[in-house]
């Protein structure tokens, strides 16, 4: 089902999709190619593959999971591009073993670096993978927006904790392994040779509103989409994002 069928999934893509969209139209005006080759890197059930082949480009997912790759072929065969859509199973941090070095427009990586053992080395592939001028996608965790949600709950010791832990985690509990700043990841990326475009923050407000009020309020949902647009862009809620996202161009 798409997100348009499915509004409050919207709220979780709406912000990535947009920049992630221009980003490929501008990378299909550049290259003079209108099909792309474009690399997603945990992938999963193609929340993001599957729209980014019914563009028209031709879309490989790398993800360890046997389950989430039969759940992106269904899914990619439901949408009608299951012969632009290769599921292969693999992991970020041996993605050489699957596919080949510097052959993608645009690699993603959204909701992975969280859960590998060594992020810059997981960035470092990505960027690997990449064409020069490849346009690199980033999606990870924000530590603040856990923060302020721990303390909105009245989980005031966990927030604390979060604040201060390291991988900025709130618990034994948190299911999260790992959360970032948005300098963190910028920092990543640039170490990694990757010219930063822009930064947006995700899940601003969304995930702190009661679920009932978007759903009954006539036009909330809307109005909502509209606010976390508008804020996106904005720093001073990069520090308060549930996610962060970094676009940026591989140099050379
Ligand atoms: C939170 S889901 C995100 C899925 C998708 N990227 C999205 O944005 O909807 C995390 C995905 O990363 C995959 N994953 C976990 N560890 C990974 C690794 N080391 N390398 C590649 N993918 C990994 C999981 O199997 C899962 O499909």
């Amino acid at each position: 089902m798409s997100d348009q069928l499915r509004p409050r999934a919207s709220l979780r893509t709406a912000v990535v999709w947009d920049v992630l969209k221009d980003a490929l139209d501008r990378r299909a005006e550049a290259t003079g190619r209108a099909a792309l080759d474009v690399l997603d890197t945990g992938g999963g059930t193609g929340n993001f593959a599957v729209p980014v082949a019914r563009l028209g480009h031709r879309v490989t997912v790398v993800d360890p999971s046997p389950n989430a790759l039969f759940g992106l072929e269904r899914r990619a065969a439901e949408a009608g591009v299951a012969d632009q859509v290769h599921g292969v199973q693999g992991d970020v941090l041996g993605l050489f073993d699957v596919v080949e070095r510097g052959g993608y427009d645009a690699v993603l990586c959204h909701g992975v670096l969280e859960y590998v053992e060594d992020p810059a080395e997981g960035i470092r592939n990505a960027v690997d993978a990449l064409r020069p001028s490849g346009a690199l996608s980033l999606l990870a965790a924000g530590l603040g927006g856990a923060v302020l949600a721990r303390a909105l709950a009245g989980h005031f010791t966990e927030a604390r904790q979060a604040l201060t832990d390291p991988a900025g985690r709130w618990g034994e509990g948190d299911p999260v392994p790992r959360r970032f700043t948005a300098e963190q990841l910028t920092g990543l990326v640039t170490t990694a040779g990757v010219e930063v475009g822009a930064v947006h923050g995700v899940r601003v407000f969304a995930d702190l509103v009661p679920g009932v009020l978007v759903d009954t309020e006539p036009g909330a949902l809307e109005a909502l989409l509209k606010l976390e647009a508008a804020a996106a862009e904005l720093p001073a809620f990069h520090s308060v994002a549930t996610q962060l996202h970094v676009l940026g161009k591989k140099q050379g």
